[in-house]
């Protein structure tokens, strides 16, 4: 058997080499290795894929997250509200812009932000809502995006987990993550769905002024070069990174529907098991399977993450402790018990290996070792729900 990985790269790269390679040299060849023609032709491909109306590249998810936050003119002391139970990048780039990070629960069941405590946390100072796709299901948008025309709000939907995923709305029209609120800002880090073999990010918006403001902030502040209109950022996505990008976007559509493959795989496994709660599909979004996260139910997560490794099978706790219980976020303002559901995921979620070369002969292992250890150990300290 191969090596099970939490993300096969070395696979993956092989299955598409002699493509890869070749864009590899051709951008070598150019030595254009900023603002190669690549960079403009991944960013309209990926708007056709998309559907978005206009694809920023930049340097990073985390950047592509800030330079929403300064095209939409947000103001130190604006507040922007986001789910506790997601990673750090979201919530570090509003505090990092002055603004006011508002957490609020999510949803048990998608693991996204509750629209309801979105809407129970709006205030006079609220200027927007910044939505994580996580594990790569969308979140309520349809919830989401009438409460903000209904109060005036910014949506900005953080896709770096879904790139790929399509929301239904209930009028039957359908639209990508990343191209339903004002801005969508996703990463291409290398263990993404659509990942580059570096950094890389992007934005997605409907909006040409937006689009425009949003291309001047990642380029210094400047429309016209050495002409600087407002404090900006330097966030590119380079030549090398936007050539593999533009290879494995052919391959977008095979990795969505192998990740679903290890998810189908996975459900039917563990469907109905007592001691694994697997994943819920909304009916309202295609799961893209980011992460394949279980929870657990009576059995103790260390013990099993180490009977895992000792197998040889890698596991990952996406995420150990909600932001409000972060020093960074200032956890002293938060009391236990606040956000319960996102305090209980925390200390109950597992995510499995997915990646898009795996083969039964793995899934078949792991699905065996964990109900091995369930039922050696279904009656040992319970932790988690
Ligand atoms: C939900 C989410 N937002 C933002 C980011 C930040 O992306 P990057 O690592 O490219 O800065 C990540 C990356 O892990 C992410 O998962």
């Amino acid at each position: 058997m191969r090596a099970i990985q939490m993300v096969d790269l070395q696979s993956q790269y092989q299955r598409v080499k002699p493509e890869i390679d070749a864009a590899i040299q051709e951008v070598l060849d150019s030595t254009k290795f900023i603002k190669g023609p690549q960079v403009e032709e991944f960013a309209n491909q990926l708007a056709a894929y998309t559907g978005a109306g206009y694809v920023i590249p930049c340097a990073n998810g985390t950047d592509a997250l800030q330079i929403a936050m300064m095209a939409l003119k947000l103001k130190p002391g604006d507040e922007v509200i986001t789910a506790t139970f997601t990673y750090a990048a979201t919530a570090e780039v509003i505090a990092l812009l002055g603004l006011t990070p508002v957490l609020v629960e999510v949803d048990p069941n998608t693991f996204c932000i509750d629209p309801s405590a979105v809407e129970a946390a709006i205030t006079p100072k609220t200027k927007a809502i910044v939505p994580v796709h996580l594990f790569g299901q969308c979140a309520d948008m349809e919830r989401l995006l009438e409460i903000a025309k209904r109060n005036n709000l910014y949506v900005i939907e953080d896709l770096a987990q879904a790139i790929g995923s399509v929301y239904t709305f209930s009028n039957g029209s359908q639209k990508q993550a990343g191209t339903m609120g004002h801005i969508g800002t996703t990463s291409f880090f290398p263990s993404k769905n659509l990942g580059c073999y570096g950094d890389g990010g992007a934005m997605f918006t409907n909006d040409i002024e937006l689009a425009q403001d949003i291309k001047m902030v990642a380029n210094h502040g400047q429309r016209v070069q050495y002409f600087h209109d407002v404090i900006g950022v330097n966030s590119r996505l380079d030549t090398l990174q936007a050539a593999i990008l533009k290879v494995k976007l052919k391959h977008l559509d095979e990795y969505c529907s192998a990740r679903q493959n290890v998810a189908a795989y996975y459900d039917k496994a563990l469907a109905g098991h007592p001691n694994y709660k697997i994943p819920t599909r909304d009916p309202k979004s295609t799961h893209v399977f980011h992460q394949y996260t279980l929870q657990l139910c009576g059995l103790n997560r260390e013990e099993l993450k180490k009977y895992l490794a000792e197998k040889s099978i890698p596991s990952m706790i996406y995420y150990p402790l909600p932001l409000h219980f972060q020093k960074a976020f200032g956890s002293e303002n938060y009391t236990t018990g606040q956000f319960p559901i996102s305090e209980g995921l925390c200390k109950c979620v597992l995510s499995l290996p997915i990646s898009t070369e795996m083969d039964e002969e793995q899934l078949a292992y792991i699905v065996s070792h964990l109900k091995e250890f369930a039922e050696i150990n279904s009656n040992a300290e319970q932790t988690g729900n």
